[in-house]
């Protein structure tokens, strides 16, 4: 069986504590941490940028996935393209010029992602494009904060778009971000998710329990 890729999303984690946070996930495997960085324009709310993604570059013992809520991703994607960030993820629905755009994130980043909000239909993205992504990120609940409650039609995005990626024989991971638990995770990679985002469900506990909440997303101890 594949992988699970779980990334806790620091959104929910302490931020007066931020470095224990990350450490508790050391001895894990297959952990990215995943950062929304927003802007309070393309969402309503406002996170961090380069000083604090920064500073958690330089302790990370794992893959650092940005995902991008800001109407302007090129000021970021530039930004943000020394501290040596695994994916970058920027959303569809914020820039024009995709092909640009995508191009130049691959040149700066090892993984270059693509998001679509819960209503963006997966169709949106041609063939050509899927085809040149690492990542292709469905959104689960409105994106610009944690602790929202999964929307289910994500389980009909997550189908269609693997039978694209089947047909196409591409190879981006999907991800999938926003009210993810123990309730929906098993039907989310059952239906082809790779990679599962999970906030406020990892975090709402104790730093002992990390662990099992991860364990708990992945399909195999199930
Ligand atoms: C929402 C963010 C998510 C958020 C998920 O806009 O993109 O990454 O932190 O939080 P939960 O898992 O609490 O829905
Ligand atoms: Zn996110």
């Amino acid at each position: 069986m594949k992988k699970i890729i779980i990334s806790p999303s620091l959104l929910a984690a302490d931020f007066l504590n931020l470095q224990s946070e990350l450490e508790h996930f050391f001895p894990m495997k297959d952990i990215w941490f995943h950062l929304d960085v927003m802007d309070g324009h393309f969402v309503p709310n406002l996170t961090f940028g380069r000083p604090i993604i920064e500073k958690l570059a330089k302790i990370s013992k794992h893959p650092l996935d940005v995902h991008l809520m800001v109407t302007n991703p090129a000021f970021y994607i530039d930004t943000l393209q020394d501290l040596h960030i695994h994916n970058l993820t920027f959303h569809y629905e914020t820039i024009h010029h995709h092909d640009s755009t995508i191009n130049k994130v691959k040149r700066l980043y090892p993984s270059v992602g693509v998001s679509l909000n819960p209503s963006t239909n997966i169709d949106i993205i041609p063939d050509y494009l899927l085809e040149q992504l690492d990542l292709v990120l469905l959104m689960s609940v409105n994106p610009g904060f944690g602790g929202q409650k999964f929307i289910a039609n994500t389980y009909r995005k997550v189908e269609a778009l693997d039978l694209r990626r089947k047909q196409l024989k591409a190879t981006f991971q999907i991800q999938v971000d926003g009210g993810v638990d123990d309730s929906n995770a098993n039907e989310l990679t059952k239906r082809g998710v790779d990679n599962l985002v999970a906030g406020t469900y990892i975090f709402g506990t104790f730093p002992q329990h990390y662990s099992e909440k991860v364990e708990s997303l992945r399909p195999l101890l199930k």
